[in-house]
């Protein structure tokens, strides 16, 4: 069981992780170019909503398979070890993007963002642009330590 969570864990981070990277540094420049400013909130809304659904399902299977694999390997004394770093990063990371998936979203943020791309085109995607950076770079550095962490490598 320990191998097929790994699986599913691996799986649904690539695809996860893989999307919002292609969102980051394709979708969001690209649209940020788009001649008409004011279609642009709309625009992204199209692309996004599609991904939504994606980002949703694999968000919760990497959640689940994480938190299986720590049962599974009983190492939750890893929360309270520093060196563990690696860990604490992921389950950041997905707290994160629950947070603003299944809670902030549905709640205000949607709305929120198409208010602020329709008065403000520029500042909404500046902002929404350096927000993704922000969890990408994280993301990014959450695998390289888990890759490189369950090697017995940056351990500090
Ligand atoms: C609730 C959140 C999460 C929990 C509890 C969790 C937990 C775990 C655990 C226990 C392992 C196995 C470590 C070992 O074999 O020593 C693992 C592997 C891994 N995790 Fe997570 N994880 C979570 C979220 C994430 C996220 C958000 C990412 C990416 C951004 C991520 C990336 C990885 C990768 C790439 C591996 C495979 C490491 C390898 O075997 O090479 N995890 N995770």
């Amino acid at each position: 069981m320990l191998v097929a969570a790994r699986v599913v864990h691996v799986l649904s981070v690539v695809l996860w992780i893989g999307g919002v990277a292609f969102v980051t540094t394709v979708l969001i420049p690209a649209i940020r170019r788009h001649p008409n400013p004011e279609e642009r909130g709309e625009i992204f809304e199209q692309f996004e909503s599609r991904f939504a659904l994606q980002a949703k399902v694999t968000t919760f299977l990497a959640g689940a398979s994480g938190f299986y694999l720590l049962y599974e390997m009983d190492a939750w004394a890893r929360y309270l070890d520093p060196s563990f770093w690696w860990v604490h990063l992921m389950t950041f990371v997905w707290f994160a993007f629950t947070l603003v998936l299944f809670v902030l979203e549905p709640a205000f943020l949607h709305r929120y963002f198409l208010e602020q791309a329709k008065k403000d085109p520029e500042r909404a995607f500046a902002f929404l642009q350096r927000m993704h950076w922000v969890l990408l770079t994280l993301s990014l550095t959450a695998i390289v330590g888990a890759v490189a962490g369950t090697r017995g490598y940056l351990r500090f």
